[in-house]
């Protein structure tokens, strides 16, 4: 079955074919970030905007380097929520469009989902259930996978979400947006233990995170340098924060997966694609004997294939959506 896929709930558009959920055929992203980054951040506006101007030609594109005809669709599929609301409505609208012109099935996905589902055609193997850490810009998750399209959210964020507390920071240290990928470089020169950052815990949940105490620690750091007039190692800063916020994602994670005796575990999300986070959940895997995936780093972030890849498993699962599809910014995961 051959899902044509698209993607638009943030700053990136994107279109995908992907055959029975697992093979790609095609990918591509026209990336927002050099537009943005004159702001510092996403601008809401302008992001739905460059959706509507790219997302035609990101389909024919798509179609075209899968060597595939509009004939030889068999669905449409689309992220519907969560997002930025403008900038879903661009994919949501497209797809329903193509949807209803072709008179082909309609499939809604959930990004997170999706962000899970990267995983799928990277690993032939892999298949639920596993235990799972999302990690992205809006979303900081830890999430049983029951099945294809069943899920339990054992935490998640109270506050900012990781990849969030990335870009603040980053923004605070003079880091261009999107400044997850900045820290993740300036870390590998500094030193991680330099600065003794908190590693704030949710009073009453063992899995739940936050992030934004953090966030404000690191602030306090750099005003407080300012104000003595004693200069800063950035090196150094950026590599203790990444090191605090890997300590905690790892420690949650792994704490979830003794809990609940997970031996499979999967890494999805934008974040997922710092090196430091990597490299220490895969040695504490290997340590416990534990079976670990993470998506290649070309697909930890947004991108349609993995929306094609879910959509798959959805169709399969009966879900489909008419004319009627709207999008929503706020949609849980389960
Ligand atoms: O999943 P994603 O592409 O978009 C959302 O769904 O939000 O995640 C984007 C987030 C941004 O906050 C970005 O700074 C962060 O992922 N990110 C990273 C790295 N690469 C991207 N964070 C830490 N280290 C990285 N190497
Ligand atoms: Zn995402």
């Amino acid at each position: 079955m051959n899902i044509l896929a698209f993607e638009s709930s943030c700053d990136e558009t994107a279109a995908s074919v992907v055959r029975d959920g697992r093979e790609i055929l095609s990918s591509v992203v026209a990336s927002q970030i050099a537009t943005h980054r004159l702001y510092g951040g996403v601008v809401p506006e302008i992001a739905s905007r460059q959706h509507v101007e790219a997302i035609s030609g990101l389909c024919t594109e798509a179609l075209k380097q899968a060597n595939c005809s509009l004939e030889q669709i068999d669905a449409i599929a689309v992220t519907y929520a969560p997002g930025l609301i403008g900038a879903l409505l661009v994919g949501v609208n497209f797809a329903k469009g193509l949807a209803i012109a072709r008179g082909l099935p309609l499939i809604p996905v959930h990004h997170l989902r999706g962000h899970i589902a990267a995983n799928y055609p990277a690993h032939p193997d892999l298949a639920p259930p596993f235990l799972c850490l999302v990690a992205s810009g809006g979303h900081s998750h830890i999430v049983r996978v029951e099945d294809y399209t069943h899920f339990t959210v054992l935490g998640r964020t109270r506050d900012d979400a990781a990849g969030e507390a990335f870009d603040k920071t980053a923004r605070a240290l003079g880091f261009p947006y999107p400044g997850g990928i900045a820290i993740d470089k300036a870390a590998k020169q500094g030193n991680p233990n330099a600065i003794h950052f908190p590693r704030p815990k949710v009073d009453g949940s063992l899995y739940d995170f936050s992030f934004s105490g953090l966030k404000t620690a690191v602030l306090n750091y750099l005003h407080h340098a300012e104000q003595v007039g004693e200069t800063i190692c950035k090196e150094d800063v950026a590599a203790s924060f990444q090191n605090a916020v890997v300590d905690m994602l790892s420690h949650h994670f792994l704490s979830a997966a003794n809990n609940t005796d997970s031996h499979v575990l999967v890494l999805a999300g934008g974040v997922v694609a710092n090196s430091a986070l990597r490299e220490r959940i895969e040695k504490e895997c290997a340590q416990s004997g534990r079976t670990l995936y993470m998506p290649p780093l070309s697909i930890c972030g947004d991108n349609a294939a993995m929306i094609g890849a879910q959509a798959f498993y959805e169709w399969e699962a009966g879900t489909r959506a008419d004319a009627d599809l709207n999008a929503f910014a706020n949609v849980e995961i389960g």
